[in-house]
């Protein structure tokens, strides 16, 4: 499905459920910390997240809210490619987390057709994630060794994937994707 299409679908559904998704604010750094040890079951993409801010390496964050609780939360940060004359705006999406409680519930869809849709509006050509491949193909995300892109990381072809918010802007460009070095440390 057209992201685009979905974002109407979502913004139709968040409209009946009553459901927000904003960009963090200072008060929500708590939350946000609660909502990814749950969703992931241990400290780890808190602290990433954290350290992300600490260091200034926070490109969006958004959170969905729902009667005043934060159930999920979307972060994007900034990627180069290696080698590359990295003229490029490009970001990695992670973590993307919902309360487990809330999950299966349209919630994460919603915070990564808004948090692309914010990538759009804030210029950036080009976005990976390095996650589940039966889930980021509906976004539009497909595996970016099919633009000759790898992972710095060594992870199989098919869960590292790409999406060019700008049509055609990979074309001639390959090479290997950097994290922000934040990320060694999960
Ligand atoms: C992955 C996650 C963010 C999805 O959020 P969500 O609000 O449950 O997702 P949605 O309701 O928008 O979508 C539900 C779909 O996601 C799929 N899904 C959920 N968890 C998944 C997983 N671990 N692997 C693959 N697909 C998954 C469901 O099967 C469902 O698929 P369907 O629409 O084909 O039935 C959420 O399950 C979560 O926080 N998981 C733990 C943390 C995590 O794994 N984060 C992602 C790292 S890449």
């Amino acid at each position: 499905m057209d992201w685009r299409i979905s974002a109407r679908w979502w913004e139709l559904l968040s409209s009946i459920t009553k459901m927000i998704v904003r960009k963090e604010n200072p008060g929500d750094i708590e939350a946000i910390r609660h909502v990814n040890e749950m969703a992931f079951g241990g400290p780890s993409e808190a602290d990433l997240v954290d350290a992300l801010r600490r260091h200034g390496k926070v490109t969006i964050s958004l959170v969905a809210e729902e009667d005043s609780q934060i159930v999920g939360h979307i972060l994007f940060s900034p990627v180069t490619l290696e080698p590359g004359i990295n003229a490029f705006a490009a970001v990695g999406l992670a973590p993307l987390a919902v309360l487990p409680q809330f999950q299966n519930q349209g919630i994460g869809s919603l915070l990564v057709v808004a948090g692309l849709e914010q990538c759009r509006a804030a210029g950036i050509d080009w976005v990976v994630v390095l996650g589940h491949p039966s889930y980021y193909p509906r976004f539009g995300f497909v595996p970016a060794s099919r633009f000759g892109v790898k992972c710095v990381y060594n992870v199989s072809d098919e869960t590292f994937m790409l999406l060019e918010l700008r049509e055609g802007i990979m074309k001639g460009h390959s090479g290997i994707v950097n994290y922000q070095p934040q990320f060694n440390e999960v």
